[in-house]
């Protein structure tokens, strides 16, 4: 089955599939320009603009030298300026840390800036023919739906398993070019967000997501989760020596066995608790509020501290040295700004 999609694919692109574009050279200095521009741009936009470019900075070292503005000023109305400027630095990079070669490998591909993981694969693939898998979101369709993967795009572990399904499905290094434009072609001119062309896909007899009626259902689009605000209150007692007052949290809630400084979903009880330890409510100074994103609740923390506390123990709490507990991150950070 593995080995049939990328025999089909790589077919396809040969008959089918996008051929005679100007970036579709070995020089790696052209093919990482046309894939910086081509990274949030149209093909018939980068048409315009890539000769152009390629013109003024015929190579790594005509751009490295380059003015910054020249630079800007060649790739106005393309959009996503960020790119021109890391293109600029990148190629000081290439200059510098490579002594004006480019990099051959995905790895020193993607210390580039600007050149993630997929960027840098598709460079090393139809530059130096590597094994490397690309994976934008186009890619991710495909192989979402010929291999009816459910997952959510953007989770981080489905994200892997992408990535490791891409890589499975390699062909041999000859093939490596045509393989890498077909998954790029077949996204763009077939298997399309809506209305995919199925019926001149070469996918269409192995498809998974065809042949189970999920085309549109997939790829699954990451689901955005209710995200309920909660309100806390922090304790933050130092005494003497600037030891904080920890207790361990309860198991099962929220930092469920961590020690924490006590904390209260109501004021009222972080007041009588302070006032256990002889601090009126007076006595407590407000901290910059402190704002801690979980799966689904987003925690805004009042911090109340007091220091000089006398140092007596109620309640199942310590006096500690914060430094030598893990505490929760959002404690930890405050902690160590004072
Ligand atoms: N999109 C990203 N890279 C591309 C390429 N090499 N050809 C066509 N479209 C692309």
């Amino acid at each position: 089955m593995n080995t049939d999609f990328s025999a089909r694919l790589v077919r396809w692109q040969k008959q089918h599939g996008r051929h005679g574009l100007p970036w579709q050279v070995r020089e790696p200095y052209a093919v990482w320009l046309s894939e910086i521009m081509l990274q949030q741009t149209q093909v018939a936009t980068v048409l315009e603009y890539y000769p152009r470019f390629l013109a003024a900075f015929p190579n790594v070292a005509a751009l490295a030298k380059a003015d910054q503005d020249e630079v800007l000023a060649l790739w106005a109305g393309l959009g996503y300026y960020s790119r021109a400027r890391n293109l600029h630095a990148a190629a000081k990079q290439v200059m510098r840390d490579f002594g004006g070669r480019f990099p051959d490998t995905r790895q020193d591909l993607e210390t580039l800036k600007g050149v993630g993981r997929s960027t840098a694969a598709a460079i090393a693939a139809f530059a130096f023919g590597r094994r490397e898998a690309i994976l934008d979101g186009n890619v991710k369709r495909v192989l979402c739906r010929v291999f009816a993967q459910d997952g959510a795009i953007g989770d981080k572990k489905f994200e892997t398993a992408l990535w490791d399904l891409a890589e499975s499905l390699l062909p041999a290094t000859e093939e490596m070019t045509p393989y890498t434009q077909g998954l790029m072609d077949l996204g763009a001119l077939v298997c399309k967000r809506s209305k995919p062309h199925c019926d001149a896909c070469p996918m269409a007899e192995i498809c998974l997501a065809k042949q189970q009626g999920r085309i549109a259902e997939l790829p699954r689009k990451k689901t955005a989760v209710a995200v309920k605000e909660l309100a806390l209150y922090w304790l933050v007692l130092r005494d003497k020596q600037g030891r904080v007052l920890l207790e361990k949290r309860p198991a099962g809630g929220i930092w469920g066995g961590l020690y924490c400084v006590p904390c209260f979903e109501r004021l009222d009880d972080l007041y009588e608790r302070a006032a256990a330890f002889g601090v009126a409510s007076e006595d407590l100074a407000e901290g910059d509020l402190v704002s801690h994103r979980l799966t689904h609740r987003l925690l805004q923390i009042t911090p109340l501290q007091a220091n000089g506390v006398a140092a007596a123990t109620a309640h199942g709490s310590l006096w500690a040295n914060a430094a030598e507990y893990g505490l929760p991150k959002p404690l930890a950070k405050y902690l160590r700004r004072g």
